[in-house]
């Protein structure tokens, strides 16, 4: 049996931490869909299209990454889609209980899906989108931190 994760989030914008991710988890399963959730934020900075492409161009040379939307419920989609797992990263302990949280109600909404939380490489463990667009926006160096496509994106928008 082919093994499908999903590695849901909001992506706004994609980050080197969650490519590491999605790098690793490309390699523990036969294929792994990065789920972009529509609508997470009244205010994004990239819209959907934006966030899809980018995802898409970055991983474009990796055959078992796909690029994904979804609404509603991630169970419910995981069902659509037939997935068994449920990638998510931790940094640190900071995220675990909001982590901890998720998995446990995903678990009982859906006890089939397993959750399985993988640790980015420790120079991404600080990084978030959110700290992402507060530098880029007051003029602080984001290089290295996030796709170069990223990089550029941001130097277009802001
Ligand atoms: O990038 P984020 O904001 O950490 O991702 C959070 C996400 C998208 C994984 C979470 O908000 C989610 O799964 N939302 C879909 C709605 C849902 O299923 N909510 C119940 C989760 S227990």
């Amino acid at each position: 049996m082919s093994t499908l994760a999903v590695y849901p989030g909001s992506f706004d914008p994609l980050t080197n931490g969650h490519v590491d991710i999605i790098t690793r988890g490309a390699r523990l399963f036969d294929r792994i869909v990065v789920a972009i959730l529509v609508n997470a934020e009244k205010y994004p900075l990239f819209t959907m299209n934006e966030r899809v492409d980018i995802a898409r161009e970055v991983f474009r040379k990796h055959p078992n990454v796909e690029v994904d939307t979804f609404e509603g419920l991630l169970v419910d989609y995981m069902e659509r889609r037939k997935a068994q797992v449920v990638v998510r990263g931790l940094r640190a302990i900071s995220d675990f209980e909001f982590e901890f949280q998720m998995a446990l109600m995903n678990r009982r909404l859906q006890p089939r899906i397993e959750t399985v939380f993988m640790m980015p490489a420790e120079q991404y463990t600080y990084i978030s989108s959110r700290l992402i667009k507060e530098v880029f926006k007051l003029g602080g160096r984001v290089h290295g931190l996030v796709p170069e496509l990223v990089e550029q994106r941001l130097r277009e928008k802001v």
